[in-house]
């Protein structure tokens, strides 16, 4: 614990992307941080530099109800990876009846990992309601919508203060706050739209992160912005966030203290 999940309710606006580096910032500041993929897309273990053709995941396990922290990734000496894996249709569906269905299902599968000592869980879900999101919710102490700087996720902002997300409010614990995404100061709409959003939302607006290429360009090579181009804009915004969700759980960073790399045998 604790257990932060990054949703929207649109694709493609930087959620796997917000997950990783946020991740990353968290390891760097010290705390030893596992990221948790819930997209059958199965991408977020690239930014942690697992290949594409490792279909390892812990969804097949999960429908024989293993423990999830068998299929837990080391991915540097304090930053983990729960990668989804590659699964069929059918498993897929089968992953998300039991998360639907079986109230025990999730707590099984993650306990050992929630209750790992110091750990702090990042999760990644696809867009939009989703069994995976509604289950994990409810065990989730922090919310991180993340949102574009355009007129379309400008529309959908009701969506999500209506509850219309999963059914029910997003978070009972820390609360949800937002993560505005690729703004850029040269285009119009997205200063307006950034403007609108800075003063609708107040302190539930966490953070912006500029519209930079870097990002693209990072991911692409499987690194984190911080490796990738440390001096950039949106490390900038992602560090001030994850300072902010860092404060927000009381999480204790940036005195180094937590070096020990915790290896998948540990789980
Ligand atoms: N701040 C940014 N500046 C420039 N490009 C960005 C930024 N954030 C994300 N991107 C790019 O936007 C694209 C979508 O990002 P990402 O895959 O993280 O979105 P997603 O919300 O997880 O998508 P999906 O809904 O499909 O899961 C990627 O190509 C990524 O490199
Ligand atoms: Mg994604």
């Amino acid at each position: 614990m604790p257990l932060v999940c990054v949703c929207s309710p649109k694709g493609g606006v930087g959620k796997t992307t917000v997950t990783a580096n946020l991740a990353y910032a968290l390891a760097r500041a010290g705390s030893k941080v596992l990221a948790i993929d819930f997209d059958v897309q199965n991408a977020l273990r690239l930014h942690f530099g697992v290949p594409l053709s490792d279909g390892r995941g812990y969804v097949t396990k999960a429908i024989e109800s293993a423990d999830w922290s068998q299929s837990v990734l080391t991915a540097g000496s304090n930053m983990f990876v729960l990668p989804y894996g590659d699964v069929t249709e059918d498993q897929r569906l089968e992953f998300e009846h039991l998360l639907a269905t079986d109230s025990h299902f999730l707590m099984r599968g993650l306990s050992t990992l929630l209750n790992y000592p110091g750990l702090v869980i990042i999760a990644d879900f696809p867009p939009g309601p989703n069994p995976a999101l509604k289950a994990v919710s409810r065990l989730a102490d922090l919310h991180l919508v993340t949102m574009l700087a355009d007129t379309a996720s400008l529309s959908l902002l009701p969506h999500i203060e209506n509850h219309r997300l999963i059914g029910e409010p997003l978070n009972n614990k820390a609360g949800y706050y937002f993560v505005l995404n690729q703004s850029d100061n040269r285009r119009h709409i997205s200063r307006d739209v950034t403007a609108f959003m800075q003063q609708h939302l107040g302190d539930r607006l966490l953070g912006v992160i500029n519209r930079d290429e870097s990002v693209a360009e990072a991911n692409a090579s499987q690194q984190s912005i911080f490796d990738f181009s440390p001096a950039s804009a949106a490390a900038f915004d992602i560090e001030l966030i994850s300072k902010r969700v860092a404060a927000i759980l009381g999480i204790k960073i940036g005195d180094g203290a937590v070096h020990t790399a915790l290896r998948t045998s540990n789980f």
